[in-house]
């Protein structure tokens, strides 16, 4: 008898969607069958639901070392599979940054008894400071697998360069925060109609879009591959669709935020709205939809954010960038994107392409198939619910959803076989 049955739920993976509604037998880690009427130890109820690969983060700010009254590696892991994540990148600007071997050691002792696989990025950069690059090889021995100075981005075109030539010999992707520093510094949201209105400094779409510009051009010029992150502007859209269409070895992000929520936002001057890259305008996020659509932008993140409620307190301009998103991706996501995107391509976006960008595809976004990785998502399409900020695993409140109504819901996520969720609450 196999350890654990779900029952009831629909097939959805990157060969397509199951006809009818199936059982998948889970025994020592794995998928042991899937069909009709299993048997098992424990059932899981999945009725009305899709079971599918459990989704990969390539953007979560888990906060350790260094801020944990906001975030811990347990606690950011938690919300994570309650919202159907199996796998997570932490970024690496903690304190002190994931620069050297004694820190991403730190993380990745830490993630072992998380509740879900916690994968470590590490700084390109010393401190993330952009003058001296990191210790990349020995990083790259320890499981690293994306660097990035995310926060900030590289500044210096012949040390993104000298990077870039280093993760090609090592194998590894290298993750861009794109900001040109001389045009956002002092900015707290993005530079146009409504910055103007009320009185905030903006930084304009090209801090962004110069760098997206010159990373690609790098990436043209060393044969490397460049992940670019959380893309926010129509410009930086068309550069990635160009890039792709020329063959040059780029991949991108868009987070939940930059294709849901705009400057508008900002009106109320509430820093819960306060995010880097700032929230844009209604073309935008027009534009970052079409990317997901046709497949210009390959994932979707969720640059996860948490801050504390006193820091998140302070004015607009003084408060630190950054909202909550594990929690509330999937359902972002099909409420918001599900008329315009199929499910399998929505899940792609969610699972298996992101997991092969965090260079993870031989045990997360599998198929759901015997012999394969229980790492699954179960997940109700048409359930109703309401965001209430304190319903959370995260330390953090930080939530620009409060109060929004969404459709769909995590029932249920295993890690490893082992559920990390049951009925939408967390089991570890
Ligand atoms: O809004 C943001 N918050 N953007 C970033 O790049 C960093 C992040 C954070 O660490 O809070």
């Amino acid at each position: 008898m196999p350890e654990l049955v779900i029952k009831g739920a629909t097939v959805v993976d990157a060969a397509g969607r199951g006809g009818t509604p199936t059982d998948v037998a889970i025994d020592a880690g794995h998928i042991a069958e899937v069909g009709p009427n299993l048997d098992g130890d424990r059932v899981l109820d999945a009725s009305g639901c899709i079971v599918s690969p459990g989704f990969v983060d390539l953007h979560s700010h888990l906060r350790q070392p260094g801020k944990e009254e906001a975030e811990t590696i347990e606690t950011g892991a938690r919300a994570a599979a309650r919202g159907g994540y199996t796998a997570i990148v932490a970024m690496p600007n903690t304190t002190p940054a994931m620069d050297c071997a004694a820190v991403v050691t730190e993380v990745l002792e830490l993630g072992r008894s998380a509740a879900c696989e916690v994968l470590a990025s590490a700084a390109i950069t010393v401190d993330r400071a952009g003058e001296q690059l990191s210790p990349m090889g020995e990083l790259t021995d320890l499981g690293v697998r994306m660097f990035t100075d995310d926060g900030t981005g590289v500044q210096d075109d012949a040390l993104m360069r000298r990077a870039m030539e280093y993760a090609v010999g090592l194998g590894v992707t290298l993750a861009q925060h794109c900001e040109v520093s001389a045009l956002s510094a002092g900015t707290c949201m993005h530079e146009g109609e409504v910055s103007a209105r009320l009185g905030l400094p903006g930084q304009p779409a090209e801090a962004e879009e110069l760098m997206v510009a010159r990373d690609i051009a790098l990436a043209r010029l060393t044969g490397g591959r460049i992940h670019l992150q959380h893309l926010s502007t129509a410009g930086s859209v068309e550069l990635v669709r160009a890039a792709k269409a020329r063959g040059v070895a780029v991949t991108a992000e868009a987070t939940t935020h930059h294709f849901t929520l705009t400057d508008r936002c900002v009106e109320g001057y509430d820093p819960v709205y306060k995010v880097h890259p700032p929230l844009r305008t209604d073309a935008d996020v027009a534009a970052v939809r079409t990317g997901l659509a046709d497949g210009t932008i390959d994932a979707i993140a969720t640059d996860h954010a948490p801050h504390t409620i006193e820091d998140k307190e302070r004015p607009f301009d003084a408060a630190p960038p950054g909202m909550l998103g594990l929690e509330t991706a999937l359902a972002l996501a099909l409420t918001e994107l599900g008329e315009s995107i199929d499910l399998v391509d929505l899940l792609a976006l969610l699972s298996w392409r992101p997991a092969a960008i965090a260079g993870v595809e031989d045990r997360h976004g599998r198929p759901v198939a015997p012999g394969e990785p229980a790492n699954l998502c179960v997940f109700d399409p048409s359930a109703i619910w309401t965001v209430d900020p304190d319903d959370t695993a995260s330390r953090s409140r930080n939530n620009p959803y409060a109060g929004r109504t969404l459709t769909g819901k995590v029932r249920h996520t295993l890690w490893s076989g082992i559920p990390t969720v049951i009925d939408g609450v967390a089991t570890r």
